[in-house]
């Protein structure tokens, strides 16, 4: 039993409070002989709870675990009640495996290096020196074969030297199949000899030159420090106050976003995160045709954040917040400053220019920035979070980092990619998903729905021009009503509006989720992907709020089968209208690789 030392119920599990669970769950003799723990993080209090807790009173603190049992291949989870020193539940997990940890990265390639028939395959591409190998363990996926096992489909590229960017060099047609659980090659698939690119594709200043030196500072002053405040994970900005998270399935977590209007603190948004993410491949050739990396589901790309520490990317009065995670014997490892905080003039907020009086009003923006950056091997996912003065939340990924490469036997142009360079370096054609999940609580939980677009009006004496047109409003009342795509050309929104409350002219107040530019996939809907990943298929789905579903792929989307997640909750159609209802919305963008992202 541990006395809780923290302020609030959803303040992120500290390293003691890691500690603590661990601790039980080992007292409790329920641990297999050989386990690896996956992850360890706080389990949100119910919402009635949050929302009804009052500073002082006390706070129940327990944790949700994952972990693995290798010799069985079975996986656990656990809720420990770190108040009461109990374990509150332990059950196998029942479909799919849990994401694929760091130090499983490490003994994979380890395996692989031992493993005389993959030795074999590098032997006939002429690279002899394991220590210049690197392997990258993608997940198996699901295709009806190796049913069962945690087992990842890993890749190898080649360094040069010992400082060399090995994704100049892929290793093109030798896919290791290894047993994760038993950190063993159950198989080397080798499609023939591609010759591996050697054109080095390195990036530092020593590889590329001296940097531009031709622009002048520009500095960015704050002398009187950020104009926020921070109490724990507590923060307040001008009018907003909201708290974060961090979790090492999803990364950010902001909770209990709300705006203070006129002494009235009102509530927009109970919780918001990153739920799950893939990136599917184009490219049908064996090396690549099973590449399709759910990131949050099979990588936790939380736990992949970088540690600001080593550089911080934002400019200005940064502070930051740590991530405690889990190593894989359930000890804590703190990820220092996994988190950014700072403010950014955002150009002009408005303007106008009065030319009868000849008075200009301008104001300047500023935005609140809350940001975290994942390295999944080659990729760099930036997620930001911006809060505006006018009310306006945003979402942001910054796709950056390294494209995933292959290589074709130099004078051929892949029809599935961009050559990188003459060299036979190509990158596969491919599409980054992100679904955010979105409690709006807009005033409070109850909302409603409406998908809102623009109609011309039709002809007729209320439209003598036949120039007429108006937006129109429809409620959506049940979740397959509201399983929907974007659409610019007429102007898409979708506005959560709460019927009981109005605003000053008499309507009910409402936030609106403006879409941008966004995409849909190419797999055909019977293909393994598309039954993984549903979530990719609609840009919106809206359920009602059910705190167990968190990711848009299900729990357990690595070497799942299929069909979890959005389409499995909102098969039974569940009414969504006057309700505590969620958002869920699937963000693509296609990438056509050039030779520039090179
Ligand atoms: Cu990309």
């Amino acid at each position: 039993m541990l006395e809780t030392q923290v302020r609030h119920p959803l303040e992120p599990l500290s390293e003691e409070e890691i500690a603590a669970a661990v601790a039980i769950l080992r007292e409790q003799e329920i641990l297999p002989a050989r386990h690896r723990f996956v992850q360890v993080t706080l389990d949100e209090p119910p919402k009635h709870i949050v929302l009804g807790y009052h500073d002082g009173d006390p706070i129940d603190r327990a944790a949700s675990i994952v972990l693995l049992d290798s010799p069985s291949g079975t996986a656990y989870e656990a809720i420990v009640s770190i108040t009461d020193g109990t374990v509150r539940s332990w059950k196998a997990v029942a479909a799919g495996q849990p994401p694929i940890t760091l130090e499983e990265f490490d003994e994979c390639e380890r395996a692989c290096k031992a493993s005389p028939e993959y030795r074999e395959a590098l032997r006939k591409r002429g690279i002899t020196d394991l220590d210049l190998v690197i392997v990258d363990p993608w997940s198996a996926g699901s295709y009806g074969e190796d049913e069962g096992r945690r087992l990842s489909r890993a890749l190898s590229w080649v360094r040069l030297n010992p400082n060399d960017n090995a994704y100049a060099h892929p290793i093109e047609n030798v896919i290791a199949v290894v047993d994760l659980d038993r950190m063993e090659v159950v198989r080397i698939e080798d499609y023939g000899v591609v010759p591996v690119p050697m054109q080095p594709g390195n990036y530092t200043p020593d590889a590329v030159g001296t940097l531009r030196t031709d622009l002048q500072p520009l500095d960015i002053h704050q002398p009187d420090g950020p104009s926020f405040t921070i109490d724990g994970h507590a923060i307040q900005w001008q009018k907003w106050h909201l708290r974060l998270g961090f979790t090492p399935r999803e990364g950010l977590v902001l909770h209990t976003v709300a705006y203070e209007d006129q002494g009235r603190l009102r509530p927009i948004l109970y919780r918001a995160a990153l739920s799950e993410m893939v990136v599917p491949y184009g490219d049908p050739a064996p090396t690549h045709y099973r590449k399709n990396a759910f990131d949050a589901g099979e990588a936790n790309i939380g736990a992949l954040a970088n540690a600001l520490e080593l550089g911080c990317d934002c400019l200005g009065e940064i502070r930051y917040f740590d991530a405690v995670l889990v190593d894989g014997q359930g000890a804590p490892v703190t990820l220092k400053n996994a988190i950014c905080l700072h403010e950014e003039d955002y150009g002009i907020l408005w303007k106008h220019f009065d030319f009868r009086t000849g008075k200009a009003e301008v104001r300047r923006s500023r935005r609140l920035v809350i940001s975290s950056i994942s390295t999944v091997a080659n990729y760099e996912y930036g997620f930001f979070w911006y809060l505006y003065q006018d009310g306006t939340i945003q979402f942001e990924v910054k796709l950056t980092g390294i494209v995933s490469t292959g290589a074709v036997p130099p004078g051929t142009t892949p029809k599935y990619g961009r050559l990188l360079n003459a060299d036979g370096l190509y990158a596969p054609i491919h599409q980054h998903f992100f679904n955010l999940r979105l409690d709006l609580d807009v005033d409070g939980p109850i909302n409603q729905v409406y998908e809102v677009h623009t109609e011309a009006a039709p002809p007729g004496p209320e439209n003598p021009l036949n120039a007429a047109f108006y937006a129109k409003s429809t409620l959506l009342a049940r979740e397959q009503e509201a399983q929907q795509t974007i659409d610019p050309l007429i102007g898409r929104t979708w506005r959560v509006a709460n019927p009981n409350v109005r605003n000053a002219t008499g309507e009910p107040v409402a936030y609106k989720l403006v879409p941008h530019g966004n995409v849909l996939p190419f797999a055909d809907p019977e293909a393994s992907i598309s039954k993984r990943a549903g979530f990719i298929s609609k840009h919106l789905w809206v359920t009602p709020y059910e705190p167990e579903e968190l990711h848009a792929a299900g729990a357990y989307p690595n070497q799942h089968a299929g069909g979890a997640g959005l389409p499995a909750w909102t098969a039974a159609n569940r009414p969504i209208a006057d309700t505590d209802v969620g958002l869920w919305y699937t963000l693509g963008a296609h990438h056509l690789v050039r030779p520039e992202d090179w």
